[in-house]
């Protein structure tokens, strides 16, 4: 990039938030194997601190907001500099929230492993907690929008709408959903009740998977997909219009969790009908990255990072099929409960979430470092362990799901159920044992990125010692 030659870009922080990223990534991962183990063995269960319920908790949050949260950061940052062709407003800002974010993990970890729970799914930080996270998401506010306002290049590409409407989002979002009232340190009571409670938490929680999962990983792949190939973007007209379609009907659609609930028909109706209507804004960004690497399919063998681009999108498009296909009254009736919503969100989270990432790191710290990445061959291998890990596990539970689902409804001519709960329960044993088949090639792969990754920088740090 010819703008690093002119301006002093803050390499360190972005790789700090890369690195915390990943360390937590791979706590949150190990953590996953650990309860995707205990559903079948409940030895593995060590109470009270290591028990199921705790380490689900611990699982989600440790990745949503730990790789997730970090690898936006530090992302938001490299893609901000570049676009605005300034570097950030308050670098030391950014280096204080680096320091700031770990801790926040830190403490979110021993909280949740000690039971401090708000019980909100998602949203189980304490109340003193929450208040680090706003601190911390006032911070990224500031840096993106004091850096866009000064920005020095006219034009604002897509990526920089998919960031300012994360930040904008999830600030809201985060702020309504956990109003709560503290009655002590480590304890708190929501300021909404009953089905108002679930409405907001739904309304926060769809969104979260809205605008933590999907904007910012489309900032990324309309970023980093462009740069990578060389191919500039297929349509700029198409993605700033997916971007806005998009961006209205996410935050109408959280009720589509509550179908079937004593949420008001007219309301879970509204949810449904804009659920499906993202097929359209989520499709345009598929198509968009189709015919951007149609130029050149020829990428798709000679380019390593085209696959993980390609792939991560081919994904992000089945869940969005799949995502609206559920909320129709009549699959939500068969699907929800069951095992197929886990194989849902890990095609999202290992799928598009997770490839989007990786890609994107590969990318990101050879240019920081100016060298180039270890090993094609080991970024290979990673791609397909990781690439059949995530099809094991989400299948799997597709067809323990449905069939959990169809157990469930079973009756008996005299209309009895025709199976106990646990009858139904004991069929998913071999299920959940492939599952965590699944999970444990996935890891490996992720060890190879790893190894990838740490023999990079190894390399770089070293020649750059020789030369001095
Ligand atoms: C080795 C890889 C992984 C394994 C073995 C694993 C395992 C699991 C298991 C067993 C559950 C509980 C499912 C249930 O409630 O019945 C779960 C839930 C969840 N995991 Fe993972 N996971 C892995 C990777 C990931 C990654 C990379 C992410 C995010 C980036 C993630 C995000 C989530 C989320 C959001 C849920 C909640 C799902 C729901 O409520 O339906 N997981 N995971
Ligand atoms: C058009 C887009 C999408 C729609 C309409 C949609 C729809 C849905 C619906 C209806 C459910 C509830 C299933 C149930 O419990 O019965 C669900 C669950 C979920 N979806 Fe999607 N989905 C979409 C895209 C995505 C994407 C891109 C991700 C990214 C990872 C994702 C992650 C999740 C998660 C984490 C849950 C589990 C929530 C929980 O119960 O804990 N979805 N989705």
């Amino acid at each position: 990039m010819a703008f690093s030659d002119t301006y002093d870009y803050d390499h360190r922080t972005v790789a700090g938030f890369i690195y915390s990223s990943i360390f937590w990534g791979v706590v949150g991962i190990v953590f996953g194997l650990w309860i995707s183990i205990q559903l079948w063995h409940p030895a593995f269960n060590l109470p009270p601190l290591f028990t199921y319920g705790r380490l689900r908790t611990v699982h989600t949050n440790i990745l949503a907001f730990g790789l997730g949260v970090g690898v936006i950061f530090g992302l938001f940052y490299y893609m901000t500099m570049r676009l605005t062709r300034r570097p950030l407003l308050f670098p030391r800002l950014a280096r204080f929230q680096l320091y700031l974010f770990n801790g926040a993990i830190a403490l979110a970890l021993v909280t949740l492993l000690l039971g401090m729970s708000q019980s909100k799914e998602y949203a189980e930080m304490e109340w003193p907690l929450d208040i680090g996270v706003v601190i911390l998401w006032v911070m990224l506010a500031v840096n993106i929008f004091g850096t866009v306002i000064k920005r020095k290049e006219k034009e604002m590409y897509v990526s920089l709408w998919y960031i300012i409407s994360t930040v904008i989002a999830i600030a809201v979002l985060y702020i309504v959903n956990n109003l709560s009232v503290p009655a002590g340190l480590f304890k708190s009571y929501s300021l909404f009740a009953g089905m108002n409670d679930a409405n907001v938490e739904w309304w926060y929680g769809h969104n979260a998977v809205g605008f933590l999962l999907t904007t910012p990983f489309l900032a990324m792949f309309y970023y980093f997909l462009p740069k990578s190939t060389g191919i500039p973007i297929f349509s700029h007209r198409l993605s700033i219009i997916a971007f806005w379609s998009l961006t209205f009907a996410y935050l109408w659609t959280g009720a589509h969790h509550l179908v079937y609930t004593p949420v008001p028909d007219w309301l879970q109706t509204v949810a449904i009908a804009f659920s499906i209507f993202l097929i359209a804004p989520s499709w345009g960004s598929v198509v968009n990255g189709y015919y951007t690497v149609g130029a050149d399919w020829s990428k798709m063998r000679t380019h390593y990072l085209t696959k993980f681009f390609i792939l991560a999108i081919t994904f992000y498009g089945l869940q969005t099929i799949q995502g609206p296909t559920q909320a129709i009254r009549v699959v939500s009736s068969l699907v929800h409960y069951t095992d197929w919503v886990p194989g849902h969100v890990h095609m999202g989270t290992m799928g598009w979430v997770t490839m989007t990432a990786v890609a994107s790191i590969y990318y990101v710290l050879p240019k920081i470092y100016d060298t180039e990445i270890y090993s094609v061959g080991v970024a290979n291998i990673h791609f397909w362990l990781v690439l059949v890990g995530q099809l094991i596990f989400s299948i799997t539970m597709w067809i323990t799901g449905v069939q959990q689902g169809a157990l469930w409804k079973a009756t008996t001519p005299e209309g009895n159920l025709q199976y106990t709960f646990v009858e139904t329960l004991a069929r998913n044993y071999p299920y959940w044992q492939m599952r965590t088949v699944g999970g444990i090639i996935f890891t490996l792969g992720m060890l190879f990125f790893l190894y990838n990754i740490f023999m990079t920088v190894r390399r770089a740090k070293t020649a750059s010692a020789a030369a001095a």
